[in-house]
Parts: structure tokens; C-alpha cells; sequence
């Protein structure tokens, strides 16, 4: 089972998948819980690249093949032993950031990204998708209140922001049965609750 998390900046992604991780492993479950980009040692020095606020310099096709090498080595390293193996892994992100960020919110071609993303990933493609869904105004926002690492990305326009959330909610409708959209404006637990009912319910299909 493979599981991804995507959302707008400051959507709440990473404190939910801690919960969802520390639930499903109170369950016996056997769960791998990484990310992207940094999933690996080699991921994790392309992420410091990415993500350096002094990297303004970066090309847009410079970026997205980043992204993908540090795919590569993610799906390669990581997710296809892990998925071998029998275990759940859920990412902090997967290909369909690259398709929301680099395709909607650059507005690079589509067409080149999914080949991209084809190459970069053999072709795995997750089995559930959740995207935590909030405005990028209250996402920004919510943010900078945390204090959270603020990257290269982040400091991009507001319309910038706005077409990757539209983006999203477009690539929902392209494949509505890989994804759930969420309403990341609520309490944690309430996310959490609807997180975990949508989990059980596709682990149940599973067994
Ligand atoms: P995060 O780890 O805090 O979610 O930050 C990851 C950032 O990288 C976020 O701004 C989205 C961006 N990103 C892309 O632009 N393309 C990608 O393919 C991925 C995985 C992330």
C-alpha cells in the first residue's frame, strides 16, 4: 500500500501524518513514513540545494529535474523495497507536487513533466492520495505563525500560490479514485478522524 500526502504550503500535511503514522503502527502496522524532496541521504542533499532561499538563480527545468533525481533515488532506495517487503509507506509528498508546482504553478509543459515523472518513477503511481486542501492565503499564513523552515518555494507570488492550489483540485478531477481532498481548515483532530476512516477503509479493501 502506498500512500501520499499533498497539499498547499501549510496545510497541516506533516502533523497529520505523524498521527496517521503513530495510529497505523499502534495497529501492528508495518509502515515506512518518508518524504520529498529528502527521502534519502542523496535526497536530502538535493532537498538543501532545492531549497536554499540563496538559490534564486535556479533555472525552472534545472528545478524539475532535481525533483525528479531526487525521485529516482527515492522510489529506487526507499518505496519499491519497502513496498517489496510488504510495508505501507506513506510520502510527504510524491509526483503530483511536481504536476501542482513546476507544471500549474510554473506553467512548464505537461506533457514534459509526466514523461519526467514516468522516467523518474517507473511508473509508480500511489494507491491513495490525500490532499489536504486550504486556501494558500491561510496556508502562507499559517506558515509563518509556525515558524516552519521557509524555502525557495514559499517565497514565490501569492498567484503563484493560488495556481498550485487550483492545480491540485484540477488533478483531483483527472483521477477522482486515487485521491480524497480533505478540508485542511478544521480542527487536527477532526482531519485526523476523517484521515483515518479513509485509510481503514482503503487497508480493508486491501486485506
Ligand atoms: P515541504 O517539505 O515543506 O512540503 O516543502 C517542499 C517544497 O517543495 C514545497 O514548497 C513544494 C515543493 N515541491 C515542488 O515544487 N515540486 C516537487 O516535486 C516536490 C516534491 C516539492
Amino acid at each position: 500500500m502506498f500512500i501520499t500526502f499533498e497539499g498547499p504550503e501549510g496545510s497541516g500535511k506533516t502533523t497529520q501524518i505523524r498521527l496517521l503514522v503513530e495510529w497505523l503502527r499502534k495497529h501492528a502496522h508495518d509502515v515506512v513514513l518518508t518524504r520529498e524532496p529528502g527521502g534519502t541521504d542523496i535526497g536530502n542533499q538535493i532537498r538543501a540545494v532545492l531549497h536554499d532561499p540563496h538559490n534564486t538563480a535556479m533555472d525552472a527545468d534545472a528545478e524539475i529535474l532535481l525533483y525528479s533525481a531526487d525521485r529516482a533515488q527515492h522510489v529506487a532506495q526507499r518505496i519499491r523495497p519497502a513496498l517489496a517487503a510488504g510495508k505501507i509507506v506513506i510520502s510527504d509528498r510524491y509526483a503530483d507536487s511536481t504536476l501542482a508546482y513546476q507544471g500549474y504553478g510554473r506553467r512548464l509543459d505537461m506533457e514534459a513533466l509526466r514523461a519526467i515523472t514516468a522516467f523518474a518513477t517507473g511508473g509508480l503511481t500511489p494507491d491513495l492520495t490525500l490532499y489536504l486542501d486550504i486556501t494558500s492565503e491561510e496556508g502562507l499564513l499559517r506558515k509563518q505563525k509556525g515558524g516552519d523552515e521557509w524555502n525557495r518555494l514559499d517565497a514565490e507570488s501569492p498567484e503563484f500560490h493560488q495556481r498550485v492550489r487550483a492545480g491540485y483540485l484540477e488533478l483531483v478531477t483527472q483521477e477522482p479514485h486515487r485521491w480524497a481532498v480533505i478540508d485542511g481548515d478544521r480542527s487536527v483532530e477532526e482531519v485526523q478522524a476523517e484521515i483515518r476512516a479513509l485509510v481503514q477503509a482503503k487497508l480493508d479493501v486491501g486485506d
